[in-house]
């Protein structure tokens, strides 16, 4: 099933505008991904109760945008200029170049091509190690460059700002600092759809607490964020587990993390890593940078380099997972039903409206009139383009909760039809109670 499945998936985003290959027309550019009307809907609807659980709801987490384009300096403290690398190692069959790390053990230093299956022997094949970061020229010319990077996690423009945060907020401890926005790395492994990109799109908050505190809240965001993908994002519980890193899996700023991983179509990976950063980053920073970065707690009368407890999801993980989940292919009358059965105020759209005949102007009209009526509260698109089975097939594919269909009848009893998405069951509904159906059913987050 999951190559079969990921094929589908691939193959219904294209064809219903979710996301297409980047750079398309000029042949696409690998591990690069662009999301189209429908997928910026959902992508959207993510990260909007991201930030409304976490920025809106709270009064200890604080939002933020900062810059993607930084300083060297900033990546020389965070240690990614010398430790953000990858093994890599080339085939000498097939001249491919893989990650050491996903190759699969043969036995001592003998691995095997994920390709061609060739045995790659490491003591001969030296691996070398690849910087993930993407750098940029600042300078107006080439020779006489002025480098920078692209950031390659949301989390150091966090750190970089945090005095500032803390002075313009007057916040106490506990405290968070969310953001939301594009990061970039180098990678080398292809082919898994938007799980791993080049250019990608991260939530991250970086919860600063005293260092006493750290394993309690670095449990506590374990849990809550868990929970945020089965409540909240409607993920079913059997696609998700935990898994602790072991300690040489850690990265090179975390003493503890825990991994929530789903499990997508070629089986289970990371969605979100919960990492415990201890003082690192802030230590770092302030010794880099020489500025004071250090905390004092009024209460115990103590001044301390505040620890880190950071939930980071991705964004693009996050929507390929709700696509995974809810994605179904179903038999109805012998005949094959795609549906994407997404939590429904996550869906593109939660309602269409159909006039089942578009020659008959009353039926067009009521119609018309319903949709600008929904749309004022709720996100609904009109169409017409096709016979009702048609219709319905492909709002079934981008996963509308709601089909409302006018008919002739509709003129003489003032009601119309509403097919629910799952149950493909119809009731007849009175015109002017339609959005309250609708309201009722689709509890916005
Ligand atoms: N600040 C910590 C950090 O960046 P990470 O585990 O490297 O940790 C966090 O990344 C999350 O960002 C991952 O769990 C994943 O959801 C997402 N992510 C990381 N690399 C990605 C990539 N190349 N493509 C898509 N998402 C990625």
């Amino acid at each position: 099933m999951s190559q079969e499945k990921l094929t589908q998936i691939i193959s219904l985003c294209k064809r219903r505008g979710f996301i297409f290959a980047g750079s398309e027309i000029y042949g696409g550019l690998s591990s690069v991904w662009d999301y189209g009307p429908l997928g910026v809907r959902l992508k959207k609807r993510i990260k909007d109760i991201w930030w409304k659980e976490y920025v809106e709801k709270r009064s200890d987490i604080v939002g933020l945008d900062s810059s993607i384009i930084m300083r060297d300096q900033v990546f020389m403290a965070s240690g990614h200029l010398q430790g953000f690398t990858d093994s890599l190692v080339d085939c000498p069959n097939c001249k491919k170049r893989f990650r050491v790390d996903k190759l699969e053990n043969v036995k001592g230093n003998i691995y095997s091509c994920l390709d061609c299956k060739q045995e790659i022997d490491i003591e001969k094949n030296k691996p070398r190690k690849f910087n993930l970061m993407l750098k940029t020229n600042m300078s107006a010319t080439e020779d006489d460059p002025n480098y920078a990077y692209l950031r390659p996690e949301t989390a150091q423009g966090i750190f970089v700002n945090f005095a500032n945060v803390l002075n313009t907020t007057s916040k106490k401890l506990p405290l968070g600092i969310a953001q939301i926005g594009k990061a970039f790395r180098n990678e080398v492994t292809t082919g898994s759809f938007v799980f791993r990109m080049k250019e990608f799109e991260q939530m991250e908050i970086e919860y600063f607490v005293s260092p006493e505190e750290a394993k309690k809240f670095y449990e506590y965001w374990v849990e809550e964020r868990y929970n945020f993908y089965i409540k909240r994002i409607g993920l079913k519980k059997e696609n998700l587990k935990l898994r602790e890193h072991t300690g040489d899996e850690l990265a090179h700023y975390a003493k503890a993390c825990t991994d929530i991983e789903f499990k997508f179509p070629f089986g289970w990976s990371e969605l979100e890593g919960i990492a415990n950063r201890g003082d690192f980053d802030l230590s770092e920073h302030a010794r880099v940078s020489k500025k004071e970065l250090s905390y004092f707690d009024s209460a115990s009368g103590k001044r301390f380099v505040p620890y880190v407890i950071e939930p980071s999801a991705g964004v693009d993980r996050t929507f390929f997972a709700c696509l995974s989940d809810a994605f179904c292919s179903e038999e109805v009358k012998g005949k094959t039903r795609i549906v994407l059965k997404l939590k429904p105020d996550l869906a593109p759209y939660s309602a269409a409206v159909f006039p089942l005949l578009k020659n008959k102007p009353e039926v067009v009209k009521l119609a018309k009139s319903i949709f600008c009526d929904i749309k004022d509260e709720l996100p609904a698109l009109y169409a017409d383009t096709a016979g009702i089975g048609k219709l319905y097939r492909r709002q079934d594919e981008i996963g509308t909760p709601f089909c409302i269909t006018v008919d002739v009848e509709s003129l003489n009893d003032g009601k119309v039809t509403i097919r629910d998405r799952d149950s493909m069951e119809q009731e007849r509904v009175d015109t002017t109670k339609v959005k309250e159906f609708l309201k009722q059913r689709i509890k916005f987050y």
